[in-house]
């Protein structure tokens, strides 16, 4: 089946979207101090995809409206079937149905397992910068403790295990909470180093949680290995999800998977009744989306070789590495030698182009750094870098330069003159 990455939807005006990124970006504006904006904002901020959900999936949840009838659901056989199924297939990881633990969503499951094994006053360490869990943390009264990655200058990050000894050694901290992959630095960590840091907890009694809600969402070449495979189930709890993988993060489905008979007993199933479109999705998606993840996976190689090229070639003080996994990447601007604000006002303000800055992550470069998701249709990605490019450089990009190997991208998702551009596009990108 041909699958439609290309197509733009909108989610602003349509009154059956409502996306918290395109219907809100102004908490992002506001955070950052800007006032004045363009109105016509493009966003990549947000780890949500804007391309249609799999029809296999929709298919499905149409006939779950046809049946008419929305109540209090339990959750079939098919449904762990389903979940294990995918693991099996797609990451050689087995474990058993009753290993599976339903949460409303990752935060929902990271908060659970902070209130369950950890006590109030506690630490828990995060490897920064990192997607932010302080309100899973903070928010239970617990202490966040970061242990910095190291960045090899090219926006490469390893993890500082020396650090992260002392941390884990220091009584009050319980609990790790890794991101694996990595969001924001894009790492897929290896075997070792999964099982150094995996080493290094247990030798302290420090729990792991083990978020790997963005395993599916791999760059070409590279290999996911779960945690929990590599290193074994003592003392660690994994967190994966339908949300990422499928654009199904409204649906709130997130199967935590504890092997370890003794973390087992202290909790229980925290979800046990969610919406039976929740549960229809995820058998549906692990059933019979798994070519519609390739294809996307495919789209997102070659936005990020776009991308990546764009800004090498026009943004030439800019600096970016190719991530291993996930969809996003990090461009630092600090070459450019503005202040943050002159670097906000352009990319934000002037070019209306809403990203994530490291403020975000506890990146230390606060507004210097800035994440953008890709995974949007290619044109509107090429028009933000268009827009970014402008701001920094002064002029439009060259797109004889938007050739990958094999040839040009741009051939693939037919261009537009300027004209139905701005129809097709702009206006459907205005709040
Ligand atoms: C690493 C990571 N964990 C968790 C989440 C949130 O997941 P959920 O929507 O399932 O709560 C995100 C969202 O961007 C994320 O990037």
């Amino acid at each position: 089946m041909k699958y439609e990455f290309d197509q733009i939807i909108d989610r602003i005006h349509d009154p059956y979207s409502f996306s918290f990124k395109w219907k809100s970006p102004g908490y992002i504006l506001n955070d950052l101090g800007i006032e004045k904006y363009r109105e016509d904002v493009i966003c990549l901020e947000t780890a949500d995809m804007d391309f249609k959900v799999a029809p296999e999936i929709i298919d499905d949840l149409k006939k779950l409206c046809d049946h008419g009838i929305f109540g209090y659901s339990s959750i079939p056989d098919s449904y762990y079937e389903a979940v294990k199924g995918w693991y099996e297939r797609r990451q050689g990881w087995s474990f058993n149905k009753d290993d599976i633990f339903l949460f409303s969503g990752t935060h929902e499951a990271v908060a659970q397992c902070v209130l369950h094994y950890t006590k109030p006053g506690e630490g828990v360490i995060i490897l920064t910068p990192c997607y932010g869990y302080h309100n899973d943390v903070e928010g239970n009264g617990r202490a966040y403790v970061t242990v910095e990655m190291i960045n090899d200058g090219s926006e490469y990050f390893t993890i500082d295990y020396e650090a992260l000894e002392k941390a884990c050694a220091e009584e009050n901290n319980t609990m790790i909470v890794m991101c694996h992959p990595h969001n924001p630095t894009g790492r897929v960590f290896t075997h070792d180093e999964l099982c150094r840091v995996a080493e290094i907890c247990r030798r302290h009694n420090v729990l792991i949680v083990s978020d790997e809600v963005h395993s599916d969402i791999l760059r070409k070449g590279q290999d996911f290995e779960p945690m929990m495979k590599a290193c074994g189930p003592k003392g660690l709890i994994a967190a994966t999800a339908v949300n990422k993988t499928f654009n199904l993060a409204g649906l709130a489905m997130t199967n935590v998977i504890i092997c370890d008979p003794d973390l087992k007993v202290k909790t229980g199933d925290m979800y046990s009744m969610p919406s039976p479109f929740g549960i229809q999705a995820v058998i549906s998606a692990y059933n019979k989306a798994e070519p519609w993840v390739d294809a996307l996976n495919a789209y997102i190689d070659d936005n990020i070789d776009v991308c990546i090229d764009l800004i090498h070639k026009n943004l030439p003080k800019a600096r970016v590495l190719r991530p291993e996994g996930g969809y996003s990447i990090n461009i630092d601007f600090s070459g450019y030698g503005l202040s943050d604000e002159e670097v906000i006002d352009k990319i934000y303000g002037k070019a209306g182009v809403i990203l994530n800055s490291g403020l975000f992550f506890d990146d230390k470069r606060g507004k210097q750094v800035h994440r953008a998701c890709l995974s949007s249709p290619r044109k509107m990605l090429i028009e933000a870098f268009e827009r970014i490019t402008k701001e920094f450089e002064g002029s439009l990009i060259d797109k004889d330069l938007l050739h990958v190997s094999g040839g040009s991208l741009l051939d693939e998702a037919p261009t537009v003159d300027e004209h139905d551009y701005d129809e097709d596009v702009r206006t459907k990108i205005k709040p």
